[in-house]
């Protein structure tokens, strides 16, 4: 293949296109990224945003001069006849075009004979991209591991997850696996009428997935079974009729399963697995805050920087998360949490290690170095503070709530039994144990004794400030309970409290 000019990419702010951009883009190839708001897209540096949409063929062509190649994507499969327009037009333009077509369309079958929609779609394009005259290579993946992130949201909340088809086992790909094939294809020669099925590396039940999630995250997730018929309704719309409903429920279970080794062939190495996917993509499905209860987390730091002001605490806490990418990760490190106080100066890092000779091995070894790269990238860190706890009691409503702030109550304790004497006393008063309902927006109080016995802290979850700040007004006036106790506790003085807005998680490489 000549070198290629310029690349158009469809969907390149999207799930696939965003990574085959910044592919392009590392291998030096010149890429023009088609979106509909080029200023809202955020795309590697060099890019050229253009506005436009596969939907807008007359829209479309002025971005193809000087385009030898174009990553050609369907947002949905609404305007399938404007879509044969578009490919005409790239045509008229460009040498090759890699469609990201779908593991559903079956060789040898018309698109009007495809089964279900999604086939029926893609397979429409695929034969107007035959029929253009252009070159072309075909992606058609199977399920992506990306479809796992609607589960985020009943993760987060704490509630149990809606899974479809719990036990029938599915290969999941990796997005950027699918992107690699897609560069691969753009830029070299020997791929043009290469129809590339694309699977993950293994079957895995949607239970497993969970599990693996949770394996990751430290987490046990609990889900719920989700009609398989309501699910395929909202993707293939309302309007589908039974026999549809029941194709595309048949070719999940037929196919779901099938792995092939393209990934490996075109790419060179294996597809990932879908345990690599979930380390990069926590975040999104379990939310920037740890889980507090994870049986092995034996021992936890809770250290504080102080900073000048809120742009450089942002940028701290980024750079002591992503400075973990170029790092071994210490052994025995579970979960790395940074959090932002409300102060705009304070960071804490939460850290669950699973004993306390983890965290001197890597005091010794690691640390300082770390320290020496953060403080490379952010000047004027203050370290202020760095307390060993183990998590002693948690209290968590049943009712489950996102934690949007975290409330960090710390008191001074003369030893760990006058800790432990107070939390147990706290907790015979807590809700959960009253059978009085929780106030509304209060999640869980975990309760950390000090290891040097100084110190008792609370960590509690709130859905808001607000949530927070009625507790402080409706319960902890004085002459309420929970001070009575406090102040009636020898040997125990409140430090009062800080409030803290969760920033992310980074967790040992699964
Ligand atoms: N999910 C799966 O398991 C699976 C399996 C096989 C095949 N596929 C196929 O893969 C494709 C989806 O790829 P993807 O997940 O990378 O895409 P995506 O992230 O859903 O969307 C890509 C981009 O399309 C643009 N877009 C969205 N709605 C649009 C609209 N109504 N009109 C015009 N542009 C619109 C958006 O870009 P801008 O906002 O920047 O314009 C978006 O970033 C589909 O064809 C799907 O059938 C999916």
């Amino acid at each position: 293949m000549n070198e290629p000019r310029t690349i158009l990419v469809s969907g390149a702010t999207g799930t696939v296109g965003r990574h085959v951009t910044a592919g392009l883009t590392s291998r030096g190839v010149r890429v023009r990224a088609l979106t509909r708001d080029p200023a809202a897209a955020d795309l590697p540096a060099g890019v050229e945003a253009v506005p436009g949409s596969p939907f807008d063929p007359a829209g479309l062509e002025p971005w193809l001069d000087g385009v030898s190649g174009v990553f050609l994507m369907l947002p949905r499969f609404a305007d399938i006849a404007a879509v044969r327009e578009t490919v005409r037009v790239i045509a008229r333009h460009a040498e090759h075009v890699v469609f990201l077509s779908s593991g559903a369309v079956r060789d040898g079958v018309p698109a009007t004979g495809q089964s279900g929609a999604i086939a029926r779609a893609h397979a429409e394009v695929e034969e107007a991209i035959r029929d253009s005259g252009i070159a072309w290579t075909f992606l058609r993946p199977y399920r992506f591991a990306a479809n796992t992130l609607h589960w985020g949201e009943a993760i987060r909340a704490g509630a149990p997850v809606p899974v479809v088809l719990p036990h029938v086992p599915v290969t999941l790909l990796d997005e950027r696996d699918i992107a690699a094939v897609a560069v691969h294809a753009l830029t070299e020669d020997g791929h043009a009428g290469a129809r590339y099925e694309l699977t993950g590396p293994e079957p895995l039940t949607p239970v497993r997935q969970l599990a693996i999630i949770g394996e990751v995250t430290g987490r046990r997730i609990a889900w719920t079974e989700r009609p398989a018929e309501d699910w395929i309704r909202t993707v293939l719309g309302r309007a589908a009729t039974d026999a549809e409903v029941a194709g595309m429920r048949a070719s999940i279970e037929d196919s779901a399963s099938s792995v092939t080794d393209t990934i490996t062939r075109v790419t060179g190495r294996p597809a990932r697995t879908f345990r690599e996917w979930v380390s990069e993509h926590t975040h999104e499905l379990t939310g920037p805050l740890p889980e507090l209860r994870r049986d092995d987390a034996g021992f936890v730091l809770a250290s504080t920087w102080r900073v000048a002001d809120p742009a450089r605490q942002r940028a701290a806490a980024a750079a002591a998360l992503d400075d973990w990418r170029d790092r071994p990760w210490p052994p025995g490190l579970l979960a790395h949490s940074v959090l932002l106080g409300t102060d705009g100066h304070t960071l804490l890092h939460y850290s669950q290690w699973t004993d306390s000779g983890a965290v001197e091995a890597f005091r010794r070894a690691g640390r300082t170095r770390r320290n020496d790269d953060i403080d490379a990238v952010v000047s004027g860190i203050e370290r202020l503070t760095a307390t060993g706890y183990r998590r002693y009691r948690s209290a968590v409503p049943d009712r489950p709530i996102e934690p949007g702030m975290v409330v960090l109550v710390s008191f001074a304790t003369e030893s760990a039994a006058v800790g432990a004497r107070f939390v147990d006393a706290l907790l015979t008063r807590h809700p959960v144990n009253t059978g009085e309902r929780p106030p509304d927006g209060m999640g869980g109080n975990h309760f950390h004794l000090a290891v040097d016995g100084s110190r008792v802290l609370n960590y509690a979850e709130f859905t808001d400030e607000a949530a927070h700040q009625r507790v402080v007004d409706t319960r902890l006036r004085a002459g309420d309970d929970v001070p009575g106790l406090i102040a009636g506790t020898p040997g125990l003085t409140p430090l009062g409290f800080e409030r803290f807005l969760p920033y992310g998680t980074r967790y040992g490489r699964g």
